[in-house]
């Protein structure tokens, strides 16, 4: 098995993702992710596996004996939630997860509040959580900072488990996963996920979130992707070329009516204008043909589905609200249950759940 202890830090931040897969897995064979990083970790199998533990949490918590149950699970855990940039639904339903297990949880919210305030290292602040904690849940406007925090972990006395909780502009895995577990639940007592066509619209260029499902849909056989966004913020070179190296069949366009019509799934996204360059650049940018109103919700299919990793802006009228096919709001607590498979998972503890007597 590769192992993080048998590679320098330059030689791995060199491979390609997929080639550091190996050296993130669980030690026991399972090819489960110990470290989460980003989202070409996760083949088809293990996204089933984890949607069949999500859903068997879902359903053990249904019970007080249940709920009582899974948190004694991981009782004897703690893990810290590390995060440096803004968030809500992240940040809480990681604690709710942990909640759900029976883990108990510190946080640091603001760097401001943390000694990394006083000049201290990222390295340093991430050496002293695993001092009193056994997992990192961590957000960062650094890309890669997740990787190089793993494989500085697991160089130490305390090799405890990252999890990226969004990392720069670069990828979101566990916001990947809770689309897929939506997607997958959507679908599947109406022909499964296969075959499906997916639309994402808005800031695309910039949107971690859209990287990593971009890439985790790939996982299907025969899902479309469209990408509508205005030039400026179109999907960038690196997902495309994903793309075309696996033969998926793919549309850039600026046309998101048509895209309503033909798909099964919208993907929104908010414009990411925290990363201007300089400030108020994005607002220079004509977005009013990227969102999604009574006029696209009256074009799309009866079966199809509006997602939205949120927080919203106005790219989704408020209007669509209460049409049953408004996902974001299932789509938020997906995340609470997919994130606790995660995590079980994770500790090693999956089969437990899964073959309790529950
Ligand atoms: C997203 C993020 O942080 O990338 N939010 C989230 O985690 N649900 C999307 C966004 O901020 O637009």
């Amino acid at each position: 098995m590769a192992k993080l202890t048998e590679i320098s830090w330059e030689d791995f931040e060199a491979l390609g993702l997929e080639a550091k897969k190996p050296f993130l897995e669980l030690p026991d064979g399972s090819g489960m992710p110990y470290h989460t990083l980003f989202a070409q970790q996760f083949d088809r199998n293990a996204l089933e596996k984890l949607c069949a533990l999500a859903n068997r949490i879902r359903f053990i918590n249904k019970s007080k004996e249940g709920a009582l149950y899974l948190k004694n699970v991981l009782a004897h855990k703690r893990a810290m939630l590390y995060f440096s940039q803004p968030s809500s639904r992240t940040f809480l339903s990681h604690l709710a997860a942990c909640q759900i297990l029976g883990i108990t949880t510190g946080s640091v919210r603001d760097a401001a509040t943390s000694s990394e305030f006083k000049g201290e290292s990222h390295e340093d602040s991430v050496r002293t959580f695993s001092s009193y904690f056994d997992m990192i849940i961590m957000r960062s406007p650094e890309r890669g900072l997740a990787e190089k925090m793993a494989w500085e972990l697991s160089n130490s006395e305390r090799p405890i488990p990252i999890l990226n909780a969004g990392s720069g502009k670069d990828q979101h895995p566990t916001q990947a996963l809770l689309d897929i577990y939506t997607l997958i639940r959507s679908f599947e007592n109406k022909g499964g996920l296969d075959g499906r066509t997916v639309t994402f619209c808005g800031d695309l260029m910039r949107g971690r979130t859209v990287r990593s499902l971009s890439y985790l849909l790939t996982n299907f056989t025969g899902i479309k992707q469209i990408f509508v966004a205005p030039k400026d913020l179109q999907v960038p070179a690196d997902v495309v070329m994903i793309l075309a190296k696996k033969g998926i069949d793919f549309e850039v366009t600026e046309d998101l009516k048509a895209a309503t019509k033909v798909s099964d799934a919208v993907y929104m996204t908010r414009i990411q204008d925290e990363w201007d360059s300089a400030k108020g650049d994005s607002a220079k940018i004509d977005t009013s043909r990227f969102k999604f109103g009574a006029e696209e919700l009256a074009l799309l299919g009866k079966d199809a589905i509006i997602m939205h990793p949120l927080p919203r802006r106005d790219e989704i009228a408020t209007c669509c609200d209460h049409d049953p096919r408004a996902m974001y709001w299932r789509q938020m607590r997906n995340g609470m249950w997919i994130r606790a498979a995660l995590i079980a998972s994770t500790f090693g503890f999956a089969d437990t759940i899964m073959n309790c007597g529950y």
